[in-house]
């Protein structure tokens, strides 16, 4: 039994962009310096881990209330801005991927740091496609710790050596390779060039040299 464990914001839907100009707002409000490279180094962290990051960035200390005002806001502007997000907002090749899946009996799971996540897939409306789903709700540990890919494999029934991920994010790839999982890399960020695999987009995901990495 094999299983293909997807991230989901930046690998089936754009809302890597979304979360990128929201804390840039949060950073305008803070006077944070905030570049799109600063942001690579976002992508896959949680919400309370990326703010810290930020905060750290501007040399800014916050007391606990002052911190989760911030926490509230920023999911308050980023959850505005995907409200309207509708299946159309899929990138291009997710639904023949998951269709391909399902054909050749892989599992399909959910690994995303996104407490969202349940929220975005019904906007989606690709809740039935997951064999599994694990979220920022479910976990303790934020990528690059392995913990929501090691959560989603056992959920899956699957072996870790049997799970490749789909990750656009470097904590996303590390965690798939220290939960000892295929590492496939979506986007062409020199920092997930790591990974086993790189594919510019879902849409370019070669199914033969993706299985090619497993023994059988
Ligand atoms: C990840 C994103 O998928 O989810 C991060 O790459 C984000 O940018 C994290 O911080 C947590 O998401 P949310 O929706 O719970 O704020
Ligand atoms: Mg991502």
């Amino acid at each position: 039994m094999k299983a293909f464990i997807f991230d989901l914001d930046g690998v089936l839907v754009d809302t890597a962009h979304y979360h990128f100009l929201a804390w840039s707002e949060i950073c305008v409000s803070l006077a944070i310096p905030f570049s799109k490279e600063d942001n690579e180094k976002l992508k896959g962290i949680d919400r309370r881990n990326s703010l810290k990051i930020l905060l750290k960035l501007g040399d800014i200390k916050l007391d606990e209330t002052q911190f989760d005002y911030w926490l509230i806001k920023k999911n308050e502007i980023y959850t505005e801005m995907i409200d309207k997000l509708n299946r159309n907002d899929l990138f291009i090749g997710v639904i023949p991927l998951f269709e391909e899946l399902k054909k050749r009996n892989i599992k399909i799971g959910l690994g995303s740091a996104s407490k969202n996540a349940k929220m975005i897939l019904k906007k989606l409306d690709i809740v039935n496609y997951f064999d599994a789903i694990v979220d920022g709700n479910m976990t303790t540990l934020s990528k690059p710790d392995p913990q929501v890919f090691l959560l989603n494999a056992d959920k899956l029934g699957v072996q870790v050596e049997k799970c490749a991920v789909f990750e656009d994010s470097e904590a996303g790839i590390d965690a798939a390779i220290t939960a000892n999982m295929k590492a496939i890399a979506i986007g062409n960020d020199p920092s997930i060039k790591h990974a086993d695999l790189v594919f510019e987009n879902i849409n370019s995901v070669d199914l033969n040299k993706v299985l090619s990495l497993y023994d059988n």
